[in-house]
């Protein structure tokens, strides 16, 4: 009873809606479930806490949800198979990974395999790694394949893309006109450009086109050139170089020469005295047929043709107008031969023909990395392009030093033979140099590549004749309006020049002038430029010899000088008579 008021107290403040909680036998009843939902609840929580305490639970579980992105990032392999083999690899692994897991969760006490799975998740995060490297190595094995593809591939992958484009525009600084779409994006990938240059330039092969290039090359990247001392147009040609013939090799005043580009007749010994050893030797060859045509229009002042009235009359009358012994008759026999530093008086009656002959061209493959062939000129520029690691852009150019083509001349078959015969040691290297050249443009470039190549260069000079020429194409010599672009003219040929697009400035006109300068004009900028105070002094004496001149201009002895010196000025600037 007493305990009855206590309850009635406790009962009585409570609302309407609890009164059936006072009743003993509904009490109980929820005595009992509150008791079991707190058993539940503990029972729980103790469970988390004591999954918690082992360790590497949070690791594994970041693992397994790094596991899609893994998967995603295969998914960009282009390779399907690859794709589907990694794929099908992994989600097994992930199963596993899953499964294994699943036990630990719901058995706590096995620790033990805890450093198990993260050796299998490290090993997992490891394969899609290798997956991924795999990826950046597939451009790399497809140097031959198709270039959009590439280009494609490349764009997939963002960074690095990114950070190409920034190396590329380090190493070829772009100018506005010269920009492209272009283009080997895996060369610089493998290969870095080489500047360590030794081109041995040819006659009548197309080589003042080259040599605008290395200029323009060397210029732009302020590389020095071998130039030829007291500037001479050429290494003194035809004698058999040596290194001081090289402006600053005596005197000591360059400490180390890129490129060495100008006429000489070649000798390894000495031509690697003065270059860096490695080096790269190219040189250019053309048909001794279409050659010696060339050659005898352009060198008809030499003794050997000057009785000559047609190639013809020279070839049936070769050893009677052919004297050895007489200045510049070399341009009339084997001259490849003879500029690679060879006898070029042989014929294939001499004894030993086949002897030379082998010679001659085991020590042109012993002393070259590269032999270019005038006929596919085009062609020639890739494979440079290549084999030096260069741009597109450093390997365009316009055609220079050449003839205008109503100068050119049919040879018949006949006289085709007779040549083959006449320079039978030309013929014999230009055949097997003609085989190599395509050999190396299969093994270097791939014929469908060159193909994708050849087209992009010619689009690309197309359209710097556009920009640049006023008539957009080479014109008689007569009608270059600019005396500093006026090529040189020698011999029966007509040498035709460029006019300037007059709506060019800054920049793009000093590339587009560059481009058309012609070789002896570009030679002297560049002498000047390396040796400014060897020029300066130059001058100062010219003038002081100016200054006399026009105080003994009454005197009779005037005429006679002017006459002398205009000789000699003539010899001077005859690039082939040294
Ligand atoms: C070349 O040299 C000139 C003058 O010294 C300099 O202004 C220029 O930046 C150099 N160019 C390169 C590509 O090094
Ligand atoms: C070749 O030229 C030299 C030098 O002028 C001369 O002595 C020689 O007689 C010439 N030989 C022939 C076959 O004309
Ligand atoms: C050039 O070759 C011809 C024919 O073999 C020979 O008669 C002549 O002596 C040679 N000249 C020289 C300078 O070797
Ligand atoms: C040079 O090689 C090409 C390709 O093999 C061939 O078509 C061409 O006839 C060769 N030239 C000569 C003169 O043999």
């Amino acid at each position: 009873m007493p305990l009855l008021p206590r309850r009635g107290v406790r009962c009585q403040p409570l609302s309407a809606i609890t009164p059936w909680m006072c009743s003993r036998r509904y009490s109980i009843w929820f005595l009992l479930i509150l008791l079991v939902v707190c058993a539940a609840i503990q029972t729980f929580v103790a469970h988390l806490a004591r999954n918690e305490k082992l360790n590497g639970l949070p690791y594994l579980s970041q693992e397994i949800s790094t596991l899609p992105n893994a998967l995603v990032g295969i998914n960009h392999k282009s390779s399907l198979a690859l794709q589907e083999e990694s794929r099908s690899k992994h989600m097994e692994r992930t199963a596993d990974l899953h499964h294994q897991y699943k036990r630990i969760s719901s058995d706590g006490s096995l620790k033990g395999s805890v450093a198990e799975m993260r050796s299998l998740a490290a090993s997992l995060q490891a394969e899609t790694k290798n997956g991924l490297t795999d990826q950046m190595h597939l451009p790399k094995l497809d140097i031959k394949g198709s270039l959009s593809l590439l280009l494609l591939r490349h764009n997939e992958r963002r960074e690095p893309h990114e950070s190409n484009k920034e190396q590329t525009f380090k190493t070829y600084p772009a100018s506005a006109i010269l920009k492209t779409t272009s283009n080997n994006v895996y060369t610089k990938e493998s290969c870095q450009p080489k500047s360590h240059i030794v081109f041995l330039k040819t006659h009548k092969t197309a080589s003042s086109s080259i040599l605008n290039i290395l200029y323009r090359y060397g210029e732009s990247r302020n590389l020095s050139f071998a130039l030829p001392l007291n500037k001479h147009s050429q290494l003194f040609y035809p004698f058999f170089f040596a290194s001081h013939f090289v402006e600053g090799v005596s005197s000591r005043r360059v400490s180390e020469f890129h490129i060495m580009c100008n006429h000489m007749r070649f000798s390894k010994s000495e031509v690697a005295k003065v270059m860096p050893t490695d080096s790269f030797y190219f040189s250019i060859l053309r048909n001794p047929v279409a050659m010696m045509e060339s050659i005898f229009n352009y060198y008809k002042s030499i003794p050997a043709f000057q009785k000559a009235h047609s190639l013809d009359n020279f070839l049936d009358n070769s050893w009677k107008m052919y004297n050895t012994s007489l200045t510049n008759n070399h341009y009339a026999h084997n001259i490849l031969a003879f500029d690679f530093g060879f006898d070029n008086n042989v014929t294939a009656r001499t004894d030993d023909f086949e002897e030379r002959t082998n010679m001659a061209i085991a020590g042109i493959e012993q002393d070259f990395d590269l032999i270019l062939i005038s006929e596919y000129f085009d062609e020639s520029m890739i494979l440079l392009k290549h084999a030096l690691c260069w741009s597109l852009e450093d390997i365009v150019s316009f055609r220079l030093n050449s003839r205008s083509e109503h100068q050119r001349r049919n040879i018949s078959p006949d006289t085709a033979e007779k040549v083959k015969q006449w320079n039978v040691l030309d013929w014999k290297i230009y055949l097997h140099f003609n085989k190599t050249f395509w050999h190396q443009v299969n093994s270097l470039v791939g014929i469908e590549h060159l193909k994708k190549e050849l087209s992009q260069l010619r689009a690309l000079r197309a359209k710097l004749a556009n920009t640049c020429l006023k008539d957009g194409h080479a014109v008689d010599p007569s009608e270059v309006k600019d005396t500093r672009l006026k090529p040189f003219q020698y011999g029966a040929a007509v040498i035709q020049g460029y006019n300037l697009n007059p709506d060019l400035n800054g920049q793009s006109k000093l590339i587009c002038q560059r481009l058309i300068t012609p070789e002896l004009q570009y030679t002297d900028l560049l002498y000047t430029k390396q040796f400014p105070e060897k020029v300066a002094k130059q001058r100062q004496a010219t003038k002081m010899v100016a200054s006399q001149h026009q105080r003994l201009k009454k005197t009779s002895m005037m005429k006679k000088l002017y006459k002398r010196e205009a000789n000699q000025r003539h010899i001077r600037n005859d690039p082939n008579i040294f």
